[in-house]
């Protein structure tokens, strides 16, 4: 599974995103180390503080399904490239740290990051 490989599958599952508020689908795709992909779009919620971001709906799926190493997220929304919001950062930090995050368009374009890089100095218990 290459970047571009996994930056398309986060792009088929933004395209599952259940945003009629705010109207900006975002897709997510996880690469577990087995190999298995686990996909997440945002799903929002009528009700404010309900809503989840395709980054932790991707990797509770993966979670919930036993899944405890990761190697690699890609995001990808319309709007330049796709930035994991602060609460992401923290539960991603919880689970992979030292995961790389691809951040990306719908064209392909990406920047490569970590979770440490966008938390630098992260509270963990
Ligand atoms: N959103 C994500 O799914 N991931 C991000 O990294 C940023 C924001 C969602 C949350 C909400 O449904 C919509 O984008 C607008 O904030």
């Amino acid at each position: 599974m290459d970047d571009q490989e996994l930056l398309g599958r986060a792009n088929v599952a933004r395209e599952n995103a259940y945003c009629p508020y705010s109207k900006f689908a975002v897709g997510a795709a996880l690469l577990c180390e087995d190999g298995t992909v686990y996909a997440g779009a945002n799903v929002e919620n009528g009700v404010n503080g309900l809503s989840l971001c395709a980054e932790r709906v991707a990797l509770f799926k993966a979670i919930s399904e036993g899944q405890h190493r990761f190697v690699k997220l890609a995001v990808t929304c319309a709007s330049d490239h796709c930035r994991p919001c602060g609460a992401c950062r923290q539960v991603l930090y919880e689970h992979a740290p030292e995961m790389e995050i691809l951040m990306g368009t719908p064209e392909g374009s990406f920047v490569r990051t970590t979770v440490r890089e966008l938390l630098p100095d992260a509270f963990s218990l």
